[in-house]
């Protein structure tokens, strides 16, 4: 099969396509004939070497994500057929022609989405739905600001807080054309970080209560305004760390306005976690998809052979959504 492989960590350029052998499932796991893969910011950390896969392998391959069809079935796996359509996410090896997963991983691909778009949807939608109803406990009616609401993440948490009731969804990022898209997207608020103070507009929007929950991927540039925006009581959820991890904060408002900070990352959690966390997306969540309340929010499609081009349109914050590869050929 041909996948993307890295065999040494640097820039876009050192991604180079590869022809390996194929996979076989072991007991419990199912190969998937993979159409479609899609980016995330941890794959450029991963090719910088800044983010190593949790289990090493023979070849280090990207990618955390992907849709295709049931192709192989491993011994004593139950619930799967051969051609089944199917997606999920994986700790890495996503960007190839073929992926290996436990059976309790995989999600059938709602009937009305493409292979393309089901890709879409994994890592940042269950980023997004663990971030803000598991971890911050969200309730219907919270107030929710959702920082770089043009990224995957972001467009996954907008449309997810909004389906699950939030009163009011504010968001941030640092250019008008996306804020416009964030705005389409159901976001009450858009705030230019680079034109406004995004805590003093949260707390005008909110009768100066502040927000209940805030989905932070940016970091050290936005903790001690993220303290001035939350509610008392409020809820930070730290996803990512995207402008640094070292902020100089002044701790006291974590204590006087009974904040809880807490961080997140599902790439590290044990496979068991992982699946629970799988089934209840599927239960919770998939059916949103297929009556079409939530959507996958695809910015461009590459494919595979084009995987540096890929990388540099991330790097250079172009995308709105999510930046997809098309895996059905190498060609
Ligand atoms: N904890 C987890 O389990 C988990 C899971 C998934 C993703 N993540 C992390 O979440 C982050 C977002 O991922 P993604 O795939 O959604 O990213 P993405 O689609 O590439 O979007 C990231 C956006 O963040 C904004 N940005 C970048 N650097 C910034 C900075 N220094 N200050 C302010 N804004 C900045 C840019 O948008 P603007 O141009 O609008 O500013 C950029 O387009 C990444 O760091 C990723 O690794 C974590």
């Amino acid at each position: 099969m041909w996948a993307v492989v890295v065999e040494e960590h640097g820039g876009p350029e050192v991604l180079q396509l590869k022809e390996i052998a194929n996979l076989e499932p072991s007991r419990g796991e199912i190969r998937v004939k993979v159409h479609a893969s899609a980016l995330n910011r941890a794959d450029i950390a991963q090719r910088k070497g800044k983010f190593p896969p949790p289990t090493p392998s023979k070849y280090e391959i990207l990618g955390l994500e992907f849709a295709g069809v049931v192709d192989k079935l491993g011994a004593e796996v139950s619930n799967w057929h051969l051609g089944d359509r199917v997606f999920g996410l994986v700790s890495a090896g996503a960007y190839a022609e073929q992926v290996l997963i436990h059976e309790q991983m995989l999600m059938p691909i709602p009937p009305n989405l493409t292979f393309e778009q089901a890709a879409a949807i994994p890592e940042v939608f269950f980023t997004a739905y663990d971030a803000l109803i598991d971890k911050a406990d969200f309730q219907a009616g919270d107030t929710v600001l959702v920082h770089a609401g043009a990224s995957g993440v972001g467009t996954a948490a907008i449309q997810l807080a909004l389906v699950m009731g939030a009163s009011m969804v504010l968001t941030t990022g640092r250019s008008d054309w996306k804020l416009e898209k964030c705005r389409a997207l159901g976001a009450n608020r858009a705030i230019n970080t680079t034109a406004e103070e995004f805590d003093q507009v949260v707390i005008d929007a909110t009768a100066s209560k502040g927000v209940d929950i805030i989905l932070d991927t940016i970091g050290a540039d936005y903790l001690e305004k993220n303290l001035n925006a939350a509610a008392v009581s409020g809820k930070i959820v730290q996803i990512a760390t995207l402008s640094g991890a070292t902020p100089q904060i002044n701790l006291q408002k974590l204590l006087s306005k009974l904040l809880r900070l807490q961080g997140t990352s599902l790439r590290n959690r044990s496979i068991e976690q992982k699946m629970t966390l799988t089934q209840k997306f599927s239960k919770q969540i998939l059916p949103f998809f297929v009556d079409g309340r939530l959507k996958p929010l695809i910015d461009r499609s590459f494919k595979l052979k084009d995987v540096i081009e890929a990388h540099s349109y991330m790097e250079n914050n172009s995308n709105f959504g999510k930046i997809v590869l098309s895996i059905a050929s190498v060609e």
